[in-house]
């Protein structure tokens, strides 16, 4: 039997990179899919590609309207939800600190913690009644750069570690009827992972950086040496997501090809 029968499946941020890969696979695995993501384009785009088999909906994570509509939306067409997969996100184009204009703090910090945090945290109230109702799943999103320095500026880096944490707590919250766990991933192929507007970069997209820059950058440092895909992840967020998953509930498993156990002094071939 698929991994995912008889599940409905929301994958918030879903509408490119990580967060569609993962909605793939579960589509894959027999799930009913609802995506919400913030990009007219791609709800558009995915609404035309998969007609009527999947519940997109446009909207803002960061917004209780567009959240509890989103959540009208799932109980009139199927009545209940069994795992909420939080992916959304923003980058902030790893900026030193000191390089960030005194002016624009506030308004960068604003916008990078709506997205990536608040916007997990809105969520997880909003669609906690009904994952209770099904004794379902929560999986959030953070980064390798929750565990290391170098994987994002401050203001991202800030951001996923938040996540991390918060993964602590809504398990312990939510237990015993909702297993909360996050994935952190390192390197992701094919995303779209924007920038943020404040500081002009919103249309400046990780999948801008040469391909081969990028896979030969990432070849150097993990020791899996593969940058893997969005679908990629779809089994570990899967199996997470699932009822099959019985057995684990507040932690965070770090998908990092081996990143960070690389060692310091020497680096196979
Ligand atoms: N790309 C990487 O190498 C990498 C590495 C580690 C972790 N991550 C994390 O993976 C997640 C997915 O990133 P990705 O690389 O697939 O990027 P992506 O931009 O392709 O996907 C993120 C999606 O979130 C949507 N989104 C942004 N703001 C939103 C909002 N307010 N409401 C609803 N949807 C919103 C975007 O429209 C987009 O479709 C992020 O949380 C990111 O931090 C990415």
């Amino acid at each position: 039997m698929p991994m995912l029968d008889d599940h409905v499946v929301l994958v918030t941020g879903g509408g490119s990179g990580l967060g569609l890969g993962v909605a793939r696979y579960c589509r894959e695995q027999g799930a009913e899919v609802v995506i919400l993501d913030v990009s007219a384009a791609k709800v558009a785009q995915l609404q035309h590609e998969w007609g009527s088999e999947a519940l997109v909906l446009q909207g803002d994570v960061t917004r209780l309207a567009d959240l509890r509509a989103c959540r009208d939306a799932i109980i009139e067409r199927y009545g209940r939800l069994d795992a909420l997969i939080g992916v959304q996100g923003i980058f902030d184009g790893n900026l030193p600190l000191r390089e960030v204009a005194e002016e624009r703090l506030d308004s960068l910090f604003d916008e990078i913690m709506h997205v990536n945090v608040k916007g997990y945290l809105l969520s997880a109230r909003v669609f906690a009644d009904l994952l209770q109702a099904s004794a379902g799943a929560i999986v959030l999103t953070t980064s390798t750069a929750a565990y290391a320095a170098d994987g994002g500026g401050a203001f991202y880096t800030a951001s996923k570690g938040a996540i991390r944490s918060l993964v602590s707590q809504l398990a312990f919250e939510f237990a015993p009827h909702i297993r909360v766990n996050g994935v952190a991933p390192a390197g992701i192929a094919n995303s779209q992972l924007a920038g943020p507007s404040t500081l002009g970069m919103a249309e400046q997209k990780q999948s801008d950086i040469p391909k081969d820059a990028f896979l030969s950058m990432f070849r150097s440092i993990s020791l899996l040496q593969e940058l893997p895909s969005a679908e990629d992840h779809g089994p570990l967020y899967g199996f997470l997501a699932s009822r099959h998953n019985k057995i684990m509930t507040g932690q965070t498993v770090v998908a990092d090809q081996g990143l960070l156990n690389r060692t310091l002094l020497t680096r196979g071939a």
